[in-house]
Parts: C-alpha cells; sequence; structure tokens
C-alpha cells in the first residue's frame, strides 16, 4: 500500500472489478481516455488475470473515507532505461476536482523514483483532455511532442500529446 496526502493505494483486488466495468461503460469517464473497450465482467477478469506475471501494476485508488474512486497503474516498466508508462482513471465522477488526480500522481512518483529508482515516467493523452494535461503539468511532467491523427475516436482523427517526468527535474521541483 502507497499513502499519498489524500489518497491511499492498494493492489486491485478481483472484488474492485464491477466498478471497473461501470467506470470503463460511463462515456463521461472513457471519453478522452486511449483505450476504453467496452468490456464486461468476465472480460475485465481475464484482463485482470492477464496482468498477473507481468511487470503492469494496477493499483484501486482510494479516497479519504476508504471509499474505490478510480484505479492507476504503471506499464512498460524496463528496468534496463528504467522507465515505464503512468495512468490513472478517477471513475466516480464526484470525486473529480477535488485533487485526488495530483495527489495520485505525485504518489506514485514519489514512489517510482524514491523507491523504485526510475529515471523517467512517461505518457499519452488526448489533446482535449485540458483537464488532464493541466494535472500532469503541475505534477512536472513536460510535453514532448505531439502524434497528429493518433488515433480515431468519436467520429474524427484526434491528436496525442506526449508527456514525460525526469527524475532531475522532479528533484529539483520538490
Ligand atoms: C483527468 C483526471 C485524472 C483529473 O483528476 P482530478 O482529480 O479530477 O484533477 P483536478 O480537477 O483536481 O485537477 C485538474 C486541474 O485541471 C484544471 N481543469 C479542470 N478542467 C479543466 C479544463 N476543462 N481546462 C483546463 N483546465 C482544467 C483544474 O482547474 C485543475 O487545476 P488546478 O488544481 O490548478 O485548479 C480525472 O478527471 C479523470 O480520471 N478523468 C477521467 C479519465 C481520464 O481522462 N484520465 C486521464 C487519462 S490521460
Amino acid at each position: 500500500m502507497i499513502e499519498g496526502e489524500l489518497v491511499r493505494l492498494r493492489a486491485l483486488e478481483r472484488s474492485d472489478l464491477p466498478a471497473v466495468v461501470r467506470w470503463m461503460n460511463d462515456p463521461e469517464v472513457t471519453r478522452y481516455l486511449l483505450s476504453a473497450p467496452l468490456y464486461g465482467l468476465e472480460e475485465m477478469d481475464q484482463w485482470y488475470n492477464e496482468r498477473r506475471g507481468t511487470d503492469d501494476r494496477v493499483l484501486a485508488m482510494m479516497d479519504r473515507d476508504d471509499e474505490l474512486i478510480g484505479y492507476c497503474g504503471i506499464s512498460r516498466l524496463e528496468w534496463e532505461e528504467r522507465r515505464c508508462n503512468l495512468w490513472l482513471i478517477i471513475g466516480e465522477r464526484d470525486a473529480w476536482g477535488h485533487g485526488y488526480g495530483a495527489d495520485t500522481v505525485r504518489t506514485m512518483l514519489r514512489y517510482l523514483f524514491d523507491e523504485e529508482n526510475l529515471n523517467r515516467v512517461y505518457l499519452t493523452v488526448d489533446e482535449e483532455n485540458l483537464r488532464a494535461i493541466c494535472l500532469y503539468e503541475r505534477c512536472g511532467f513536460r510535453r514532448e511532442g505531439v502524434l497528429k491523427s493518433a488515433r480515431f475516436k468519436n467520429g474524427r482523427y484526434r491528436d496525442d500529446v506526449m508527456m514525460a517526468v525526469l527524475k532531475r527535474d522532479w528533484s529539483a521541483g520538490t
């Protein structure tokens, strides 16, 4: 378990999956996600099982009242290069705008840089996901480039913004 100032991050349990299915079937939540398959419980269970035995980590985000509000994780962990991809989704819309996103990102960065000694954490975000981009910038991420017409979603091609934060820059800012 990892403690933030507002959130507590613990391993995602199988019993959390019905909430994840609900979130992934909420168009407001998935609006800007790069990938949001309309999974039912059985497919979500399969997704959960497939993470086992890999370096991917999926964590449940718990709020101050110990309620499940979302999930986050890392993927594409490459130890030799000391880098990984970070993602997060607050599925409970009532929990948006309360600082849980920023606290989760900061808590994850602290863990990945200080505990795991990674050097680079990166992510890709829809160009129109301004709430997310603003949050990532506040947490030290910088824009590194734009993938033009990277994906077809909601009737048109969309650009993706690539962002990353390096340990040295993050350490200088804390
Ligand atoms: C994106 C997400 C993680 C943000 O978490 P959050 O806890 O709601 O973040 P907050 O609203 O506290 O902070 C976002 C910042 O963006 C700002 N913001 C909100 N809406 C904005 C908008 N439309 N345009 C510009 N900035 C905006 C807020 O003012 C806030 O900045 P501030 O604290 O300096 O005022 C969360 O809303 C979420 O999970 N959304 C659905 C899934 C998703 O898009 N995940 C990210 C995929 S890359």
